[in-house]
């Protein structure tokens, strides 16, 4: 590995989450191709630290998501020759480079991955990656900076396999599932594809049976495996039929807001396309928080 991460968390470590920051570390230092072993210090933290350490450092007394402090001023726009000798004289005894150091707030990053509705995972690693640009020179000062910056972290997360899930990804997904459709009573194929917050994809399809009510519907299907594999939170479901657009029947709609009411659903047929929120097409639903919990709790 040519580049290294030393991670600090001020709160609980995120199981999984140092190896995938380190490989989203090799991928940038690799993309930049600066040649050198290399290393920086990550801290994960909170919105106060950062606070702190913003307002210290930088004057500015704000919470914000990523700090980073360069240890040479290198920027993209010199030489690779000339990049290089600034960052090896910032060798250490064992020959490595030291980028600087990176702050995050953990808080923040949280926030920020529901609002963009990824899972925590990715926003943190874009997160480390936009700070491992910025130690190696790049800003986004202007358009231009702006997008060239972009373009090396996009690449770089995607070599580590890091790739948002795209709407498009997920409507393929679907479709691929409406293929194993298990439907000679209705002959109408659908298939379910289920994103989860952690960024996992479960697909399903629909399931006939002789006795027609036994019958299980894609979504489900989907919904039912990956909660029998430990997930608990999802942010879209892609459905696609081969015959015409199928939003979700009752049930499912019932099934799914036990999860995730504010759930994304996206309905595809062919080249057509819709979406709704869960919670417009289950208007007013029964759910955990409508008393079950509490009444349960007093048995
Ligand atoms: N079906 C689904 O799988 N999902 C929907 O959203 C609507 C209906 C299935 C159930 C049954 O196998 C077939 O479509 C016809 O109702």
């Amino acid at each position: 590995m040519s580049a290294r991460l030393y991670i600090e968390w001020d709160g609980d470590k995120i199981p999984g989450a140092e190896e995938m920051l380190r490989r989203v570390a090799e991928q940038c230092v690799q993309e930049e191709g600066i040649g050198l072993p290399a290393y920086a210090q990550v801290r994960i933290t909170d919105n106060a630290t950062i606070r702190e350490i913003n307002r210290e450092y930088r004057g500015i007394d704000r919470e914000t998501d990523v700090l980073s402090f360069p240890s040479t001023d290198c920027t993209p726009r010199e030489t690779l020759g000339k990049r290089q000798d600034k960052l090896r004289r910032e060798r250490d005894e064992t020959g490595r480079c030291f980028l600087g150091d990176i702050v995050i707030s953990l808080e923040k990053t949280k926030e920020q991955a529901a609002e963009y509705g990824h899972s925590l995972n990715r926003e943190l690693s874009y997160l480390t990656a936009h700070a491992l640009f910025h130690l190696m020179g790049y800003d986004h000062m202007n358009e231009e900076d702006k997008k060239g910056m972009r373009r090396m972290e996009e690449r770089a997360l995607e070599k580590a396999g890091l790739n948002r899930v795209t709407d498009d990804e997920l409507v393929a997904r679907a479709k691929e599932a409406m293929t194993f459709s298990y439907s000679p009573y209705s002959h109408f194929k659908v298939g379910a594809a289920l994103l989860c917050r952690d960024g996992r994809v479960y697909t399903g399809c629909n399931i006939e049976n002789a006795s027609y009510s036994v019958t299980n519907c894609a979504e489900r299907t989907a919904l039912f495996k990956a909660v029998s594999e430990g997930e608990r939170e999802f942010i879209a479901i892609a459905i696609a039929a081969e015959k015409s657009m199928a939003w979700p029947c009752g049930v499912c709609r019932q099934a799914l807001n036990e999860f995730a009411p504010a759930l994304r659903v996206i309905v595809a047929c062919g080249e057509e396309r819709d979406e709704a929120p869960l919670n417009a097409l289950l208007p007013h639903g029964f759910g955990p928080s409508s008393g079950m919990t509490e009444i349960l709790g007093k048995e």
